[in-house]
C-alpha cells in the first residue's frame, strides 16, 4: 500500500539558553512511514523529541533538514493557502490538555466556528447546528448536555471529545494525537482510544498516536516507533516490537511497566548524564545508559536495520557496523 505520510531524515535542532547554550537535536535523522488508515504510535520517555515531530508534521516548525512527504508531496513547498485550505482539511491534531484549546470566555460552541469558516463557509446555519450535533452524537456526547456550556462546566473527557468531534467533521486523513488521552482518568481514556480506533475503521484516518505511555500504544496500535533523544531505536509491527523488543532501550521500558503481581519491585529508569553531552555522543544517545554498550556504541551511530520482517532496530548488538 502507498504510504500517506513519508518523513525522510527529518532533522531539527534547537540552541538550549542564549549565551553558551548547547545544540539540541530534538529529532535527529529520523525516517518512517505512516500508511492510510495506519495507527502508529510514537513512544518515548519526555524530551525524546515526539512533540517536535508531530509539530514539524503540522506545518508549525520548519525542519532544519530532511523532508515530510504527504500523499508524495512535500509539505514545505506547500503555499500558506494550500496548507490552510487543503492540508489543515487532511491533517488534524488533538493534544493533551483540552482545557487549554478552548477560550474559556466562550461557550464550547464556538470551538467549531473555525472549522466552518474555514473549510464550510458555505453551509446554512441550520446544516451547521445539525452537523455539529452529529458530529457531537458520534463521539458519545448528547448535544443537549455540552452545547451551550462553558469549558469549565464540562470535563476533561467531554472537552477532549468536542475537540475530536471537530477534527472529524473533516474526515481527516491523518489524525495527530500527541498525549491526547493523558490528562483523562482510565476508563475515558479507553473508551477515547477505541473512539478513535472506530473513526478509523469507519473513514480510514490514519492516527500519529504520540505516547510516553507503553500500555496505551500496545493498545490502540499496529505499528510503534521507540524513541530515544532524538533518534528512532526501534519500530516495527506493534506485535513484534512488544513481544520481541530488540534494543535494550525498549527492553528496559517494557521492564519497567509496573507489574500488578509485584509490588515494589519497579525498576524505574536509569538518571540521564548531563542533557547537553547526550546530544554530542557520536555513537549510539543510549550508549551511557545501556547496560549492554560496547566501544563502538560509542562511537558510530547504529543503523536502522530491517532483522525480521517489518521490525527494525538500530543496535550494534545486531551487528551492521
Ligand atoms: N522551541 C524549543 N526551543 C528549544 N528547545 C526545544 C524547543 N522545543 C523542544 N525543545 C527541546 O527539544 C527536545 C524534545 O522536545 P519534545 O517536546 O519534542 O519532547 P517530547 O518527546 O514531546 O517530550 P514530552 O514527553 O515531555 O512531551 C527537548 O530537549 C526540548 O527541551
Ligand atoms: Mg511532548
Amino acid at each position: 500500500m502507498k504510504e500517506l505520510l513519508k518523513v525522510e531524515h527529518l532533522t531539527k535542532t534547537f540552541t538550549s539558553g542564549l549565551i553558551g547554550g548547547f545544540e539540541i537535536r530534538a529529532v535527529d535523522d529520523v525516517n518512517f512511514e505512516i500508511k492510510p488508515g495506519e495507527i502508529v504510535s510514537l513512544v518515548g520517555e519526555s524530551g525524546s523529541g515526539k512533540t517536535t515531530i508531530g509539530k514539524l508534521i503540522l506545518h508549525l516548525l520548519t525542519p532544519t533538514s530532511g523532508r515530510i512527504l504527504f500523499e508524495g508531496k512535500d509539505i514545505m513547498k506547500l503555499s500558506k493557502k494550500e496548507i490552510k485550505k487543503n492540508y489543515y482539511r487532511k491533517v488534524q491534531a488533538v493534544f493533551q490538555d483540552p482545557f487549554a484549546s478552548f477560550n474559556p470566555l466562550h461557550e464550547v460552541d464556538r470551538a467549531f466556528d473555525l472549522v466552518f469558516n474555514s473549510f464550510f463557509p458555505d453551509v446554512s446555519k441550520g446544516e451547521r447546528n445539525d452537523m455539529i450535533n452529529q458530529a457531537l452524537v458520534q463521539v458519545g456526547l448528547n448535544p443537549s448536555e455540552v452545547r451551550g456550556k462553558y469549558p469549565h462546566q464540562l470535563s476533561g473527557g467531554q472537552l477532549q471529545r468536542v475537540l475530536i468531534a471537530r477534527s472529524l467533521l473533516l474526515k481527516p486523513k491523518l489524525l495527530i494525537a500527541d498525549e491526547a488521552v493523558s490528562m483523562l482518568d482510565a476508563s475515558t481514556r479507553i473508551d477515547i482510544l477505541n473512539l478513535l480506533g472506530d473513526f478509523r475503521d469507519k473513514y480510514g484516518t490514519a492516527v500519529l498516536f504520540i505516547t510516553h505511555d507503553l500500555a496505551l500504544g500496545y493498545y490502540i496500535s499496529d505499528y510503534t516507533i521507540i524513541m530515544y533523544r532524538g533518534t528512532i531505536v526501534e519500530m516495527g509491527d506493534t506485535e513484534k516490537v512488544f513481544h520481541n523488543p530488540l534494543h535494550p532501550y525498549t527492553q528496559m521500558l517494557l521492564e519497567s511497566v509496573p507489574d500488578l503481581n509485584v509490588k515494589w519491585e519497579f525498576k524505574g529508569i536509569e538518571p540521564e548524564k548531563e542533557e547537553g553531552a547526550v546530544y554530542s555522543i557520536q555513537g549510539c544517545r543510549y550508549a551511557p545508559r545501556c547496560p549492554r554498550a560496547k566501544d563502538v556504541c560509542f562511537k558510530v551511530r547504529p543503523k536502522l536495520r530491517e532483522l525480521e520482517e517489518n521490525h527494525w532496530v538500530a543496535c550494534h548488538l545486531y551487528g551492521g557496523e
